[in-house]
């Protein structure tokens, strides 16, 4: 009589169960990036990442070393046993490649990698735009991510534990008057984040697309804009702009989780259910 093949599933549940106790901190000794971490939704994932374990690595960047040395003064006020370091990168200029391959060669490997750097938004609406300030618009919401990945991925440490989470906007699912160059770059990114999941596996690459959220990008809008932004924020279910700290648990969940790819992840105040 032939034997039966093994049942992976009994394979599987005879993994021995760890309990909650005892499992490992899965930040803990682990090497994060930030791209765009000193304000907005950046800084709060950095202070959410530091939160999780005085052993993990912080190295945050923007394109003002001023900003960065703040930055790291104020985070390491709350948490002071963690390494946290800082490298000056703008994504806006035209040698960004050569500016994200040096930092990378000056940070050497990490673990993880968010992109959340995001220029001020001057011209989002299709009657105001030209083609320079169209492609303007993408340099460093769209451009610069896929750099990042492709410098980047070369410095994760291999397997399905790594992961790259880029950020869009609700405004790429859910259509909003005016923001129509905006829009674009924001529904190609999670474009980019599904291929990219396949093209780098076991790397993990996600994305979050937050609703309006109340940041300092917020204080740079023009008042039409910003009035837009809260009446659009009111009509949500949850009635309010998102809070940064609320919005920085997706990307920790994206981190975590090493069974989650090419996914992106709403924070977005129920957003594209309101009317
Ligand atoms: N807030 C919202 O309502 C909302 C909604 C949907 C999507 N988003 C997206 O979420 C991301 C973060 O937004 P936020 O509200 O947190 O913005 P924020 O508070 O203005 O933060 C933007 C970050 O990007 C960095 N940055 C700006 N220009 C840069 C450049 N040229 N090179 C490198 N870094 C640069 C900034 O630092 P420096 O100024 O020091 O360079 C800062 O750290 C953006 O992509 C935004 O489009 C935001």
């Amino acid at each position: 009589m032939k034997a039966a093949a093994p049942s992976t599933r009994l394979q599987y549940h005879k993994r021995p169960r760890i309990a909650m106790a005892a499992r490992p901190n899965k930040l803990a000794n682990k090497h994060i990036v930030v791209f765009g971490g000193t304000s907005g939704i950046g800084f709060a994932v950095a202070e959410a990442i530091l939160a999780c374990s005085p052993t993990t690595r912080l190295t945050i960047s923007s394109s003002s070393g001023t900003k960065i040395e703040a930055t790291i003064k104020r985070l390491l006020q709350t948490f002071p046993s963690n390494a946290i370091a800082g490298h000056v990168c703008d994504l806006a200029t035209p040698d960004l490649e050569d500016s994200i391959s040096s930092l990378f060669s000056a940070i050497g490997k990490v673990d993880h990698i968010i992109v959340t750097a995001g220029d001020p938004i001057s011209r989002a609406s299709v009657h105001d735009s030209t083609l320079d300030s169209i492609r303007a618009a993408g340099q460093v919401r769209f451009i610069a991510p896929i750099l990042i990945a492709k410098h980047g991925s070369k410095y994760l440490a291999p397997g399905p534990e790594s992961s790259i989470v880029f950020t869009g906007a609700m405004v790429g699912q859910r259509p909003m008057e005016g923001w129509a160059v905006v829009a674009g770059y924001a529904s190609g990114i999670e474009g980019v984040t599904r291929n990219l999941a396949v093209d780098l596996k076991p790397l993990r690459v996600n994305c979050v697309a937050p609703g309006p959220v109340d940041t300092e990008l917020v204080a740079g809008m023009s008042d039409e804009q910003r009035r837009g932004f809260y009446a659009i924020a009111a009509k949500t279910p949850v009635g309010r702009p998102g809070r940064p700290e609320d919005v920085a648990e997706a990307y920790l969940w994206l981190i975590k989780d090493s069974n989650v790819t090419g996914f992106v992840a709403c924070s977005d105040a129920g957003a594209k259910l309101s009317g």
